[in-house]
């Protein structure tokens, strides 16, 4: 497997995207430094915000990312969606501390705005979307929204600011994008490295 480019989200994905690596046996030389862009076998590895995965793969910086589906439905990029790995699983979710069942409009406070603006309207609800960068739970806390639309994967941050789940909106996990033009010129490249990922997920 040769001259692959690939983007990958920084952060809490990192370790676990290392380890299917391994389990296929690729090489990546990633270590713990501060570099963002390592080479092995004339494959390369860049590391970014998970915001930033999407943008890499769509102009072809990379031919792979590996990203979560929370990003991946944010950036609306063009881009293949091809493999779900079943890691970071968590859910997409509206979380509050009150019943907001009888509201007609809705302060909605989150770090993804347009995943928000999608589920908001195909329940046609009217919302106000507020752009928070993190701390999301903040937003009901201190009043600055009625909920808040967030990732929850174990439960603790809500439960331990006495927030909860209001309604799922989707499962989410990381998953393989490619660049639409790699798939076409590296196409068996590409698919052989899918399918020896396919065999261990
Ligand atoms: C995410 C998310 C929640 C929390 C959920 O935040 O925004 O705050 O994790 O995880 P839990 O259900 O296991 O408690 P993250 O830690 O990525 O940082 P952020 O608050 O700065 O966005």
């Amino acid at each position: 497997m040769e001259n692959l480019t690939f983007s990958l989200s920084k952060g809490r994905l990192t370790d676990d995207v290392i380890k299917i690596f391994d389990k296929i046996n690729m090489k990546t030389n990633i270590d713990s430094s501060r570099k963002l862009v390592f080479e092995c076998n004339k494959n390369k590895f860049f590391l970014s915000k998970p915001s930033d995965v999407p943008t890499f793969v769509e102009y072809g910086t990379a031919d792979i990312g590996i990203v979560g589906k929370d990003t991946i439905l944010e950036e609306k990029r063009n881009v293949y969606e091809i493999l779900d790995l079943k890691i970071g699983k968590c859910i997409m979710a509206v979380a509050g501390n009150k019943d907001i069942s009888g509201y007609d409009f809705l302060r909605v406070a989150t770090k993804y705005p347009n995943i928000a603006k999608d589920y908001f309207d195909k329940i046609n609800k009217k919302v106000e979307i507020i752009k928070l960068n993190g701390s999301v739970e903040l937003g009901c806390i201190v009043g600055l929204a009625d909920v808040i639309v967030d990732i929850v994967e174990s439960g603790k941050t809500l439960k331990e600011n006495n927030l909860y789940v209001i309604e799922k909106i989707c499962d989410l996990s990381a998953r393989i994008i490619v660049n639409k033009a790699s798939l076409n010129v590296k196409h068996e490249k590409i698919w052989e490295l899918i399918n020896k990922i396919k065999s261990i997920i």
